[in-house]
């Protein structure tokens, strides 16, 4: 089981961004977390940040007949992006959604995601362990 984990803009400023939102542990913490997620999980993956829209569509449909999963945190391009949905619709690779934080209880602009329009499963507000749960899920109903 191989899983292609994508972070879209503004998360490789973890730790410097928000921290009342996102935490104060970095974007290397996180690293070393899903690291740690996937050898918990017996999963091989990849971990991959881009803060452009265009990269993330590419990298989506590089990911075709490579990987048999996606997580994806889009960031902002979550409330915009028809685009990346297009993608992920495109690649038909199971796709799980996260958020670290709860998109739901924030400004209402936050409460449409174009990716749960494809996502298999959407996890929010669980800060780092919404990406263990999603590598866990992916590695049970592969
Ligand atoms: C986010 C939520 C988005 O609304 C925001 O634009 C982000 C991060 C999250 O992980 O909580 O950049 O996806």
């Amino acid at each position: 089981m191989k899983i292609l984990v994508i972070n879209g803009p503004n998360l490789n400023m973890l730790g410097i961004r928000e921290p009342e939102i996102y935490g104060k542990k970095t974007y290397a913490d996180l690293e070393a977390f899903i690291e740690d997620a996937f050898r918990e999980t017996g999963t091989e993956g990849e971990i991959w940040q881009s803060n452009h829209e265009g990269d993330i569509v590419d990298r989506i449909q590089q990911a075709y007949g490579e990987f048999d999963g996606i997580v994806i945190n889009p960031g902002g391009y979550t409330h915009t992006s028809v685009a990346i949905l297009d993608a992920l619709k495109a690649v038909g690779i199971p796709t799980v959604e996260v958020h670290l934080s709860d998109v739901d209880a924030r400004e209402e602009f936050r409460r449409f995601s174009y990716v749960s329009l494809v996502a298999a499963k959407t996890i929010k507000g669980k800060q780092f362990e919404g990406y263990r749960e999603a590598i866990r899920w992916l590695a049970e109903n592969r």
